[in-house]
């Protein structure tokens, strides 16, 4: 299907003049040189152009009185305006209204580049639109698997949460726990499931960026900053703001932020003029934010304001009764996936499952089985590729508080782990860090390969 641009101007031949440019490029083009038939363009023939290029004086009235009005009945468009350089226009409406304007006469050039970034913005808030419909659907309380009393008592709180206007809440659980899927039901099910789900993850970017994409920004706010830019705050107007791991998030932009969720206003960076913004807020961290805030390293005011509705997602090792409802559930999501057939789960299977801690919960779950799916062979789930003992298994190295990250390690002195443990812990997960291979690790552990390789047999490890 062409990218379709409704060209308003009044003069015919300017319009003319446009649309064949564009007809050229392979644009579907109308030209309107009034009102009224930019009205029937949009209303009555449903052209549904990406782009709307307007000219502001035409001879039946203001296209900008209409903008409102069009805008809850045409599918998306953004709006370019035309204005004379000299002329008294509204342009704080413009400013609100518009994907961006152009001072009358301009060059081919000039429109091309503006005509280009505007059909992008087009074509992404559709694709987004169209993903949420979908989304809707895939997006309610069943979507969260389990029956426990723990997920029971959880799906009550959802199921309320999703008949009153939430203003601010947070989302609190260990890693791979659902935060984010939580997130997606509370919008999909909520008030504000008609309105734009945007997601910021405050621990991907730097400080500025963040800054810039959540306030958003004018063309030359700073360098690199070409044209304007609408903030994620205020893409989400009438919708929900997502801010994922917001433990992560600057001190001094969670004053920003805290000031625009109050004031319900932003200004974009570089701007004078504030902007209203209506967007519900859920935040979701992995971390405790209360012993952040008592620590200085959260703000305390910006914690109470969130945590006017909080959600805790329980832990798998809590729940372990949810086995029996999601293997089945994940099993056949890889099953179709992948063209297998696992259907039966041996009695040594479930017992691994159930006797396991899930320190990476329903993640790490499917992850196991997305590994034992994609390698089955038949209709029996393989136990040979669960490997959970390993590391992991209760009373082991990581559910005895030791973990690892590139080239640390932690482990707990709390008396839960023998020296040997520890011993074999270090060595087990240096060998992990350092791909298996043995004269690095033995660098890291500041030792001989002869005693590394001594040792790797002592405690009978994997070295592969
Ligand atoms: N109760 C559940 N039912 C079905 N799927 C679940 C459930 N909980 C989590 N999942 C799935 O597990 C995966 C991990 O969940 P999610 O990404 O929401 O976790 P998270 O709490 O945000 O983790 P992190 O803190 O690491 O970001 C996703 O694929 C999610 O759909
Ligand atoms: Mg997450």
């Amino acid at each position: 299907m062409a990218d379709k641009l409704l060209v308003i101007e009044h003069d015919a031949d300017t319009g003319g003049g446009i649309a064949r440019y564009y007809r050229k490029k392979g644009w579907q083009v109308e030209v309107a040189t009034s009102v009224e038939k930019a009205r029937h363009y949009l209303l009555e023939d449903e052209l549904n152009p990406h782009v709307i290029i307007a000219d502001l004086g035409l001879p039946d009235g203001n296209i900008l009185d209409y903008l409102e009005e069009l805008h809850q009945q045409i599918d998306y468009s953004e709006w370019v305006f035309a204005i004379a350089a000299d002329g008294d226009t509204d342009m704080e409406r413009i400013d609100e209204l518009a994907y961006d304007f152009l001072e009358k006469p301009f060059d081919q050039r000039r429109l091309d580049k503006v005509l280009k970034r505007a059909l992008r913005a087009s074509q992404t808030t559709r694709r987004l639109q169209s993903y949420s419909a979908a989304d809707t659907k895939r997006y309610q309380l069943d979507a969260y698997v389990g029956n426990s009393e723990a997920v029971r008592t959880l799906k009550d709180m959802l199921r309320r949460l999703a008949e009153v206007p939430i203003s601010t809440m947070i989302i609190t659980g260990e890693t791979g726990t659902g935060k984010g899927l939580a997130a997606r039901i509370i919008h999909h099910t909520g008030l504000r499931k008609n309105g734009p789900l945007v997601e910021l993850n405050c621990a991907a970017l730097p400080r500025d960026l963040i800054e810039s994409e959540l306030f958003g920004h004018e063309a030359g706010a700073f360098t690199g900053a070409k044209s304007r830019h609408r903030g994620l705050l205020e893409q989400a107007d009438g919708g929900t703001l997502f801010l994922d791991e917001i433990g992560d998030m600057d001190i001094d932009l969670q004053t920003k932020l805290l000031k625009a969720i109050e004031d319900r206003r932003l200004r974009r960076l570089g701007s004078e003029r504030e902007i209203t913004v209506d967007a519900q807020i859920i935040a979701a961290t992995g971390i405790n934010l209360e012993q952040a805030a008592a620590e200085g390293r959260f703000r305390e005011d910006l914690y109470h304001r969130l945590s006017v509705f909080c959600v805790t997602l329980p832990p798998l090792r809590e729940r372990k009764d949810d086995l029996v409802e999601m293997l089945p559930s994940i099993v056949a999501e890889y099953n179709a996936k992948a063209n297998k057939h696992v259907e039966i789960v041996p009695d040594e299977v479930w017992e691994k499952l159930l006797s396991y801690g899930w320190p990476g919960n329903v993640r790490e779950l499917r992850n196991v089985i997305e590994r034992c799916v994609l390698l089955s062979s038949g209709e029996e789930f393989p136990i040979r590729w669960l490997q959970l003992e390993e590391n992991c298994t209760p009373g082991s190295a990581k559910a005895m508080g030791a973990g690892a990250s590139r080239d640390t390690i932690t482990i707990q002195l709390d008396g839960s782990m023998s020296l040997d443990a520890m011993d074999s812990h270090i060595i087990q997960t240096a060998l992990q860090l350092n791909s298996y291979n043995i004269a690095e690790t033995a660098r890291v552990l500041g030792t001989t390969r002869e005693t590394l390789r001594y040792r790797i047999q002592k405690y009978d490890l994997q070295t592969s």
